[in-house]
């Protein structure tokens, strides 16, 4: 019976094949199912053995039937599409997506870039932080006011989600001073509620440059240069005065509003500016914790708004887009392979 099952698979070759196949063997007065029902009359002591093997057939036969009916299915469908004019299968899928970057890694990777030609290092900061790290190294002692303009995310040991990227500059000045150029981008943390333009999750690039002479206007060029680089045409930029405890002088490095070139709108509320780069002087006590001998040395600091940055250069309006993982949006920045 088996070669006998062997020598007619091999005669398969179309679905009515298959068919007749199936009848004769399988079906219900199949070859193989005439055996199966024959068992009744064999000897209880034998039956067993013999019903495992009829089942064992009858199994390998229905794979090797269903093996052969999809390959020939296959064939077919494929003749088909070749015979097909209006199929092109030599034209690339373009339905099924692929992964992308997502906004901010597209504007990180370009911020990167910038900096990394212009001589900086690339940090990555922890978004865990100590105390001391997120608040005293960058002046901010325990019973200063200031802590409060941050709202933290306090973890039970002590520690924070750090609320700025500041809470990396300890390590940078430990670790490379007291002559460097640095930037360390990352997530940060504010418990705070979310409206269009604050969320409590966002991303920061933190820059710190320190040496001999270094003054406001070496970070006024680094900065332009930046943002030259990133929207790729000559924007304009202002300082106003900004209290930060960790820079003496501190500014606020205003952008042109781009959706309005200046007019006023309600992204700039009406005032035709963006507040993107908060920056300044390195405090010298800032300096101190990082072990630079303040007699010798100076440095700027900012802490750009990654996240803002992205919203100006892609038009987005609301911050809530970039942690609400909605495709409809994502995909916009994920080309379509
Ligand atoms: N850490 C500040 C913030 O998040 C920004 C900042 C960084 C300001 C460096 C000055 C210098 O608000």
């Amino acid at each position: 019976m088996e070669k006998t099952i062997e020598q007619e698979l091999k005669k398969v070759k179309t679905e009515a094949d298959v068919a007749a196949f199936h009848q004769r063997f399988l079906g219900k007065s199949g070859e193989i199912t005439a055996l199966l029902q024959g068992l009744r009359n064999v000897d209880p002591a034998k039956r067993a053995e013999m019903g495992a093997k009829y089942n064992e057939l009858k199994k390998s036969t229905e794979e090797k039937l269903f093996k052969l009916q999809s390959e020939i299915r296959e064939k077919a469908a494929t003749e088909k599409l070749m015979q097909d004019p209006l199929v092109d299968i030599t034209i690339p899928d373009t339905k099924s997506r692929r992964g992308g970057l997502h906004p901010i890694s597209i504007v990180i990777r370009e911020v990167e870039d910038v900096f990394a030609n212009m001589g900086f290092i690339i940090e990555d900061g922890n978004e865990i932080a100590t105390e001391f790290e997120n608040f005293t190294s960058v002046n901010v002692p325990a019973s200063h006011p200031a802590r409060d303009m941050q709202d933290t995310f306090w973890l039970s040991d002590g520690r924070v989600l750090r609320t700025h990227t500041s809470a990396w500059q300890n390590y940078m000045l430990k670790k490379y001073g007291p002559e460097f150029k640095a930037i360390c981008p990352g997530r940060v943390f504010r418990n705070e509620s979310t409206d269009a333009s604050h969320d409590n999750t966002f991303f920061q690039v933190e820059g710190m440059m320190v040496g001999k002479d270094v003054s406001v206007a070496n970070l006024i060029y680094f900065m332009k240069e930046v943002l030259t680089a990133i929207f790729k045409k000559d924007i304009k930029v202002r300082l106003r005065p900004g209290y930060f405890p960790f820079v003496e002088p501190g500014f606020e490095l205003d952008l042109n509003c781009l959706f309005c070139g200046g007019s006023g709108c309600p992204t700039c509320k009406h005032s035709g500016w963006i507040e993107l780069i908060p920056c300044g002087l390195v405090h010298p006590k800032v300096l101190e914790h990082g072990e630079i001998d303040t007699t010798k040395y100076s440095g700027f600091a900012f802490g750009l708004g990654l996240t803002r940055l992205a919203m100006m250069k892609y038009g987005i309006r609301d911050i809530r887009y970039f942690n609400s993982g909605d495709v409809r949006v994502l995909e916009q920045f994920t080309p379509v392979v």
